[in-house]
């Protein structure tokens, strides 16, 4: 069995986790990915949460890192909350599927909890977050722009029924997560290169990324 350690992100792995970030995304969502990017821009953002910035380490070396930002719910009545957003979590391909992923997270709750979040988003593939505690964010009554609730749109209560109220809420995400696609790309330079191609996965990220839900 793998043995999995999770510490905070120090200043020396930042490199590190950007290159298996890129490993982690590449080719996975579209062909190649900007992630290592984000990761990059999203470390020095006034809504990241450094202490919710985790590494996962095994056999000596980096495997993983999840990384958080603050958000807000905006209600209709004017009301402002902050909420938590995941991501991006990565898990070196090598090392996928060992459940690496799923202690990044729960050390991540344990975290947020602490912290004093009642709520977590995520945008992904329900297939890795369901098992998670994660649920639709239509069920949370929690939509983007015009009332549009995304299927890939994700909600964690961390504490039970801090969301259950019936008041819909929108989903302000932070401008950490905005960035310019030729920025990533010429910070990519710096990388090892790798070959952009088709995966399987690029099709299934486009049909989430097209569905919205409603009652
Ligand atoms: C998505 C990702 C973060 C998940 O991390 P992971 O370490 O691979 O996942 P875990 O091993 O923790 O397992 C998560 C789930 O995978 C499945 N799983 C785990 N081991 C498995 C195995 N041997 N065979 C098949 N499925 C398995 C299970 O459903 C598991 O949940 P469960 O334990 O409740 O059954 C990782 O695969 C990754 O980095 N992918 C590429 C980047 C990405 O897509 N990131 C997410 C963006 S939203």
């Amino acid at each position: 069995m793998l043995r999995i350690h999770v510490r905070n992100e120090r200043p020396e792995d930042r490199r590190a986790v950007e290159e298996l970030t890129k490993k982690a995304f590449w080719n996975v969502n579209v062909p190649g990915c900007d992630e290592h990017y984000l990761v990059h821009v999203l470390r020095e953002h006034a809504d990241f949460v450094p202490a919710l910035d985790l590494v996962a380490e095994a056999d000596g070396r980096l495997i993983g890192n999840l990384m958080a930002a603050k958000g807000r719910l905006l209600d209709e009545a004017g009301e402002s909350r902050e909420v938590l957003s995941f991501g991006p979590l990565s898990v070196h391909p090598a090392y996928q599927r060992r459940g690496v992923g799923k202690r990044l997270l729960a050390e991540g709750f344990r975290r947020a909890e602490a912290l004093g979040f009642d709520a977590i988003v995520i945008f992904g593939n329900p297939d890795n977050y369901t098992a998670r505690g994660f649920e639709s964010c239509l069920k949370h009554r929690i939509y983007v722009g015009d009332h549009i609730y995304p299927a890939a749109m994700l909600v964690k209560e961390l504490k039970p029924g801090a969301l259950r109220d019936g008041v819909e809420r929108q989903y302000v995400e932070s401008a950490a997560y905005h960035y310019l696609p030729a920025d990533a790309e010429a910070f990519d330079r710096d990388f090892e290169p790798m070959e952009k191609g088709w995966a399987p996965t690029q099709e299934m990220f486009y049909i989430l990324r097209h569905s919205t839900l409603r009652e």
